[in-house]
């Protein structure tokens, strides 16, 4: 196997999941994801989070590759999630006199997923530990992306071993390096991730960044996807945008149709935006288009107009599995529009006026609820719906 180093003694130690199709079994990674794991070979040895289960095998046997009959000396663990701590056990039962760094948290997470901890070493914001030249500093970053998350900072290579945070989706496919890599790949694949998963947590991730801003940082190496050497600033910047939801004047209509006339209210809207000189304007079929592409355009796009039918007297199931993952994201400062058909007892357009009063962003205009086909006067209804956002958007 290559060894990919970021310093001197500090190795890549990755695996590639291409099998997977759903990560954290919700979101769909048709271009896979990097579990990105590090080992630190000074006079002490230091593993830098572990790698799913699925690698335990090789990830051991590349270790001992590196470092031989030595023992590792510490595991520190940044995050617990079983992405990345799916290893811990192994190298606890491999290395049976490592020591575990993590905070008050972590360990009681070791003890509830694998076992109970003895071994530990406890650590609080800024302090440090000596591996020999290397000396690393200890950040606490809680909630990006679980109450125990913290971030290593080497401060000898000026390395933040930054674990989820500034991660990806995408597979590593030959280059681990952003200066190895053409980013036009990860655009997608970063911004989803951070929507999916740690968009939950924005003010945590705006805390995290104003936390960091004064350590002398010359890359980043997170848990997944690239390390960041030569455009810090590329991640930096756009994870600075999303968790202010700083948003473009785009427009996302979502429907939820089972024989086509909440389609075309969708269809009518979407038409007199572009009318109206919106050029972003996404329509998506709930029930075709996972969540996981629409809250990511909704990190961009300042618009969000949703239609369901009325499906048994409730909404349509698909538009309810995105209304509920968008409220449980808890996602901020949008304009609204609401629209639907009422068929024979309602429910859709009732249930998303629900979501409109949960969410708290601003309604644009009063929900529109046709009966079956698409008349004259809900056509005008639409048409106004659409000139409203459109005259909100651009007024901005
Ligand atoms: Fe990649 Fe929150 O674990």
């Amino acid at each position: 196997m290559h060894q990919v180093k970021l310093a001197e003694n500090t190795y890549y130690l990755g695996y590639n999941d291409r099998r997977t199709h759903l990560f954290e079994n919700i979101w769909p990674i048709p271009h896979g994801v990097s579990y990105n794991s590090y080992l630190i070979v000074d006079e002490k040895i230091a593993l830098v989070d572990t790698v799913e289960r699925q690698f335990i095998d090789d990830y051991l046997d590349q270790i001992e590759a590196i470092i031989g009959d030595r023992p590792v000396d510490y595991l520190i663990i940044n995050h617990m999630e079983p992405d990345h701590s799916g290893a811990i056990k192994a190298i606890k039962t491999k290395y049976p006199e490592v020591t575990l760094v993590g905070n008050k948290k972590t360990f009681g997470f070791v003890e509830s997923f694998y076992f109970k901890p003895e071994n530990t070493l406890e650590v609080h914001d800024g302090a440090t530990l000596e591996l020999g030249e290397v000396k690393l500093q200890f950040q606490m970053i809680p909630m990006v992306h679980w109450p125990e998350t913290m971030v290593t900072y080497d401060e000898t290579n000026k390395i933040l071993f930054s674990g989820d945070a500034f991660g990806s989706y995408g597979t590593l496919d030959g280059g681990v390096f952003d200066d190895e890599i053409n980013l036009d790949f990860y655009e997608v694949e970063i911004m989803r991730y951070f929507t999916n998963i740690v968009g939950k947590y924005c003010p945590h991730t705006q805390r995290a960044i104003k936390k960091l801003a004064p350590l002398d940082i010359k890359m980043i190496a997170a848990t997944h996807g690239p390390i960041w050497r030569t455009d810090l600033d590329w991640v930096l910047s756009r994870y600075n945008k999303w968790s202010t939801y700083d948003t473009d004047p785009g427009v996302i209509v979502v429907y939820g149709s089972m024989y086509g006339n909440t389609q075309k209210m969708a269809e009518v809207i979407a038409r007199q935006l572009s009318e109206r000189g919106i050029k972003d304007i996404r329509v998506y079929d709930a029930s075709k288009t996972h969540s996981s592409y629409i809250i990511n355009d909704i990190f961009k796009y300042k618009g969000f107009i949703v239609g369901s039918c009325a499906y048994n007297n409730a909404m349509f199931p698909n538009v309810q599995t995105l209304i509920t993952t968008i409220e449980h994201m808890g996602i901020k400062d949008h304009y609204l529009g609401v629209f639907g058909n009422y068929a024979w007892n309602g429910g859709g357009v009732k249930n998303l006026m629900k979501f409109a009063e949960n969410i708290k962003w601003d309604l644009v205009h009063d929900p529109i609820e046709e009966k079956g086909a698409l008349k004259k006067d809900k056509f005008e209804q639409c048409i106004d719906l659409a000139n409203a956002m459109a005259d909100k958007l651009l007024q901005a």
